[in-house]
């Protein structure tokens, strides 16, 4: 059965993105697939949280993922910090990752812009360490959305060169996976770009049914269209694919057409938003809360979890130890 693996950076709770690019394909592929999915605690250091928020984040995305209907005993649920295995792949696969490449990478070079007082080594090398979580387990699919494009590619180019510099088959080279389809981009409500966590565009799992409907209301439009059948502008054609995820295909024909017969008004077509995102949230807002609060599971669950990611990682660190040459005296 081929292996699949994938993460998500505890920086907050998860939002429509995280869960329409990433969390809808876990749930399909961990019934068909040898799936490990994990917390990319590591990853988020880069961006220096506190040690009480660390614990808090992770402890939030194991809730989420359990409450969309992430299976532990179906899937390897962990904490990536739970297999150190992951940190010494890393220092091994950072021997052939070279500077010139690592820093021509687009979301290195958006992070560096945006936060100039922080361009930390983790943030150049946090390819390699995504190689490393993927490689570990010997993946052959990895669900993510369109933006881990590029970090995915940075993988394939990492496995193959292992693989040539020892001239062995060892590594798999992963690819991204959405059941035949294009990966997805999930847009933000600020009019451009995608939903991330520190844009404040975002709209989380979490978030109750007054929230929502404020964000949704606030969200970005223009003046609307003066001629039928129209070019969307990119922040309306945003509420469209958002109500694509969410709403039935009558509803969107419904406001398609209003838009194509310039008879649109954004403030419907907004309030039928929310209610689907309400509606879409309801059940997953309640069973967060309710894992949320049920320690004794959440400490199973880890350390279940924990047990089976690291079985198949100490593996993979020792083969890839024997293959570099280190021979015990
Ligand atoms: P992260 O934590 O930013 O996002 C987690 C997952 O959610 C997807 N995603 C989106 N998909 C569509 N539209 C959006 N607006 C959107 N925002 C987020 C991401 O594509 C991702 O699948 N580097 C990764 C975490 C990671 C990882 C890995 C993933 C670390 N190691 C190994 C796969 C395999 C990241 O920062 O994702």
């Amino acid at each position: 059965m081929e292996t699949v693996v994938s993460g998500i950076r505890p920086t907050g709770k998860l939002h429509l993105g995280n869960y329409f690019g990433a969390v809808k394909n876990f749930l399909k592929m961990q019934k068909e697939y040898n799936c490990y999915f994990f917390i990319a605690d590591y990853h988020s250091l880069t961006t220096h949280p506190t040690p009480g928020d660390l614990h808090g984040n992770v402890k939030q995305v194991l809730a989420e993922y359990l409450a969309c209907g992430l299976d532990p005993e179906a899937a390897t649920i962990y904490i990536q910090s739970d297999v150190p295995e992951v940190a010494e792949l890393t220092l091994l696969m950072n021997m052939n990752a070279y500077l010139g490449e690592l820093e021509r990478t687009t979301s290195f070079k958006d992070k560096a812009r945006k936060q100039p007082e922080n361009v930390n080594a983790g943030l150049l090398t946090y390819p390699v360490l995504m190689a490393a979580d993927i490689l570990i387990h010997r993946a052959a699919k990895v669900p993510v959305g369109k933006d881990q494009e590029q970090n995915l590619e940075m993988t394939r180019k990492f496995a193959g060169r292992f693989n040539r510099i020892y001239n062995q088959e060892y590594f798999n080279i992963p690819q991204s996976f959405n059941y035949g389809e294009e990966l997805v981009k999930i847009p933000g409500l600020d009019g451009s770009g995608k939903m991330g966590k520190s844009e404040g565009n975002g709209l989380y799992l979490a978030d109750d049914e007054k929230t929502i409907r404020k964000k949704v209301m606030k969200a970005v439009t223009d003046q609307g269209p003066t001629e039928p059948n129209s070019v969307m502008p990119e922040p309306v054609r945003n509420l469209y694919t958002l109500l694509e995820v969410v709403s039935t295909p009558d509803t969107v024909e419904y406001f398609t057409e209003k838009f194509n017969s310039c008879e649109i008004r954004y403030g419907d077509l907004k309030k039928q938003l929310a209610e689907d995102i309400v509606k879409f949230n309801a059940p997953l807002r309640e069973r967060i809360l309710d894992i949320s609060a049920d320690a004794a599971y959440l400490q199973k669950v880890v350390n279940m979890g924990k047990e089976k990611a690291q079985a198949s990682a100490a593996k993979t660190v020792k083969e890839v130890r024997e293959i570099i040459g280190f021979k015990p005296f």
